[in-house]
């Protein structure tokens, strides 16, 4: 029920046994891509996708909610790629990614390549504008630009976890990044 609280980060974790109860397919929002979260979150991600439709903009999910032995296997990829100090960097180990959670999500755009593989996706159209509104939906970015001795991870402007909208817009005004904030509200 904390879902909004939880703080994910390389100290804190999920236990290897938690799972949402409430998942349901991205699609149900009407978005493109692949993937689930829970329940609670499709109003505000549908109402993220209308208002960059009316932007202009196509959103689409490449990553939403990933099991424990999911993002297990994902963080062991990495490491097999780059080695273990760089996947550090770009990847949770299992049970500290807020992918977990069923709240979180990467996003890129419709016809557009996965959003990595930009040198910065947030000098993409969709990426600076979810950057500048997707607060007002209720959904923040994890890993900003800079911070990665705050955040523990490096730049990541395609990752949003949802806060609900009235978080959300007290996060941004804080200045503070989202593990910080979380940090002293909690
Ligand atoms: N890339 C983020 C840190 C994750 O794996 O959850
Ligand atoms: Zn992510």
């Amino acid at each position: 029920a904390d879902w909004h609280l939880s703080l994910l980060d390389t100290i804190y974790r999920l236990p290897s046994t938690y799972a949402p109860a409430d998942l349901l397919s991205v699609s149900n929002a009407g978005i493109a891509g692949y993937g689930s979260v829970r329940r609670h979150v499709s109003a505000d991600l549908r109402a993220l996708d209308r208002a960059a439709r009316a932007a202009g903009i196509r959103l689409r999910v490449v990553s939403a909610y990933r099991s424990y032995a999911r993002q297990k296997a994902v963080f062991e990829s990495w490491v097999t790629r780059s080695g273990y100090d760089t996947a550090v960097r770009y990847s949770a180990r299992a049970g500290h990614s807020e992918h977990q959670l069923g709240t979180s999500f990467d996003l890129s755009f419709v016809g557009g390549r996965d959003p990595w593989e930009y040198t910065d996706f947030a000098a993409t159209r969709a990426g600076a504008w979810l950057k500048s509104n997707a607060w007002r939906y209720g959904f923040v970015m994890s890993y900003p630009k800079g911070a990665e001795r705050l955040t523990g991870y490096a730049y990541e402007p395609w990752h949003y976890r949802y806060f609900g909208r009235t978080l959300a817009a007290q996060q941004r005004a804080s200045g503070l990044v989202p593990r910080y904030w979380l940090w002293r509200r909690n």
